[in-house]
């Protein structure tokens, strides 16, 4: 296994005053549109020992050679998580050891080099510190961290790069994704395509998971659907939707309500949000909470029953994003998500936000500033 750089051997130029940018408004920031005034670059190269000294330099364009292998096989990987301001207007990280976790995951998966996940957010920690007027001063918007880590070995070959980059640019960020006018989504399943299969790397967040679900996803929007809903197999399992997991409520056969989500099988990213929701809501009283394959053919019984309570996707860019019907098959599912009189999106929503902005401590949220 490679040794880790360490967050002491950092080395920070800052930007000179006349390169530092004007701050957007905190407000309709969209989806990393803006960038910081500074970037970490940690470089690897196998044959001068592996990891470099990292840095902490301006913001700037990466050259690369254009045989790098990231740019022909996507040998490549990226991350994202959030600074929150806090109502203390303390800066928070949510849970950033889970990120640094399935970095390393992916890392393995695609011959990129290992490292120290605690080494790699005590520099992140360093970079927001360095850029911390730039996390918004709202609770609507965040500072959107993405670590990426990319194979530039300019070789063809299809082997483990000799050389690597790993780099992380902050944005300050609003709402990802696009609602109606409710706040809730419409959802596209079209059972002939496929984000994911068995053994494949639909668990590691890699860009090779996201760049061809593009054509699949603008198709839905000229059908009036804002997202695309996963499918996978004969039986039609729900898997994820848009680039987020998938959950349900619904009235149980013992009368109970229950939230459920697929199960980590292999065709799921395993979500920080989605982790989160499920340890917060085992705590509660008045809620059941498994992890089961959920099939097209249930959700279609489920909600004929009048048993179907709420669906929603979660992910760190949007935390929760409520669905309030399905395209399927020329018909049209309405999921009553909106029509709940207190949601267990919204309490969910509610108590990851309390989290993040500090309204109140947990030990999820990890106070940098
Ligand atoms: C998420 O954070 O929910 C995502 O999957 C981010 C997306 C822009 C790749």
């Amino acid at each position: 296994p490679d040794v880790s750089f360490k967050y002491d051997d950092l080395k920070v130029a800052l930007a000179a005053p006349y390169q530092l940018q004007r701050k957007p408004e905190a407000v309709d920031l969209g989806f990393g549109k803006y960038f910081t005034d500074h970037m970490l670059k940690i470089h690897y190269h196998r044959e001068l020992g592996g990891w470099q000294k990292p840095e902490i330099t301006p913001f700037e364009n990466l050259t690369i050679h254009p045989a790098a292998k990231a740019l022909h096989y996507a040998v490549q990987l990226f991350e994202g998580l959030k600074a929150y301001r806090g109502v203390d207007d303390k800066i928070r990280l949510f849970r950033p050891d889970l990120n640094m976790h399935r970095m390393n995951l992916a890392a393995k998966r695609s011959g990129l080099p290992m490292f120290d996940g605690d080494e790699l957010i005590k520099c992140i920690v360093r970079l927001v510190q360095i850029d911390q007027e730039w996390v918004p001063h709202s609770e609507t918007s965040t500072l959107y961290i993405r670590p990426t880590l990319i194979g530039i070995e300019p070789t063809f070959g299809i082997v483990a790069p000799e050389s690597a980059m790993l780099f992380a640019i902050l944005s300050p960020v609003s709402a990802y994704y696009k609602t109606n006018s409710d706040g809730a989504v419409s959802i596209y399943a079209d059972p002939s395509v496929v984000r994911a299969f068995p053994g494949g790397v639909g668990n590691r967040k890699v860009g090779s998971n996201y760049g061809p679900t593009i054509e699949i996803t603008s198709q839905a929007a000229k059908l009036g659907h804002q997202q695309v809903l996963w499918l996978f197999g004969p039986n039609q399992e729900l898997t994820e939707v848009g680039a987020m997991n998938i959950f349900l409520v619904y009235i149980n056969e013992e009368g109970e309500k229950q939230l459920s989500t697929p199960p980590l099988n292999g065709l799921i990213l395993p979500g920080v949000t989605r982790r989160s929701i499920l340890e917060l809501a085992s705590q509660w009283e008045d809620i059941t909470v498994k992890e089961e394959v959920i099939t097209m053919d249930r959700v279609i019984q489920l909600n004929k029953q009048g048993r179907l309570v709420e669906m929603f996707g979660a992910g760190t860019a949007v935390v929760i994003t409520p669905i309030s019907n399905i395209g399927y098959m020329e018909t049209n599912i309405n999921v009553p998500t909106m029509e709940q009189e207190h949601p267990v999106y919204q309490r969910l929503k509610d108590t990851l936000l309390a989290i993040q902005y500090g309204h109140i401590e947990h030990p999820y949220a990890k106070i940098i500033t």
